[in-house]
């Protein structure tokens, strides 16, 4: 087993970055943690309690009194919140539209990665979200920026969806995708952005498998400097 490194992984909406992050975690033995979840969890229950999703303030105060878990299931993550799983409802379609909108506020996002640091804490981690090279962990050992084709993630993600018995057009789950990453690479405050030092890893034909040996071979030498 590697001794502990941070491993940050970037990237647009539906380019596998946690599919990835669970993996390598997996293989690691490493803690995985799902910044996006988190995000997902304040807007989940912004919209159930009527929050103004204008309002940093009002958000952040929710925030103070939410209590988010991720726990680790079966090589997956599920996500708690205020003592109940909410691992589907975070993936809702309204949620989803919702949470770049959130995720923009800058003392929401302040909240959000003291939070994630916290948790980075320990010995081995591997981080997937939007900012966790430029501004989460800025001294990650390996930054990976973790990006494939608008078309090929759509196709992905319809994929994903077929099996869980949901049907999207592909065409609006492309410009749901698209809307989203204007959205969160547009936004003041730690938008997404390729860290300089990260490694851009383009999974447009790469198989899973290839892609999780390509990021273990990079923590590899990391380890050996
Ligand atoms: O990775 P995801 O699709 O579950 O993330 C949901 C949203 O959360 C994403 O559209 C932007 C926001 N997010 C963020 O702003 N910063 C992060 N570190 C992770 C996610």
């Amino acid at each position: 087993m590697l001794k502990g490194i941070s491993i940050a992984i970037d990237g647009p909406a539906a380019a596998g970055k946690s599919t990835i992050a669970k993996r390598i975690a997996q293989k690691l033995r490493y803690t995985y943690i799902d910044t996006g979840a988190m995000y997902r969890a304040l807007t989940h229950k912004a919209i159930k309690s009527g929050i103004n999703m204008d309002s940093d303030h009002d958000l952040s105060d929710l925030l103070e009194g939410t209590e988010i878990l991720l726990v680790p299931n079966n090589g997956s993550q599920a996500v708690w919140i205020d003592g109940v799983d909410c691992s589907n409802e975070i993936r809702s379609e309204e949620v989803t539209a919702a949470v770049s909108k959130v995720a923009a506020h800058t003392t929401v996002r302040k909240l959000m990665v003291d939070k994630q640091r916290e948790l980075a804490n320990e010995s081995g981690v591997v981080m997937d979200g939007r900012d966790i090279g430029t501004a989460v962990l800025p001294d990650a050992d390996l930054k990976i920026f973790m990006t494939a084709s608008v078309e090929e993630r759509a196709e992905r993600r319809f994929q994903e969806n077929e099996k869980r018995g949901i049907y999207t057009p592909l065409e609006r789950l492309k410009e749901d995708i698209e809307k989203r990453d204007r959205a969160d690479s547009e936004r003041e405050v730690s938008p997404l952005k390729k860290a300089d030092d990260a490694i851009l890893v383009d999974t447009t034909s790469m198989t899973i498998d290839e892609v999780v040996d390509k990021v273990i071979e990079l923590a590899e030498v990391r380890l050996e400097r």
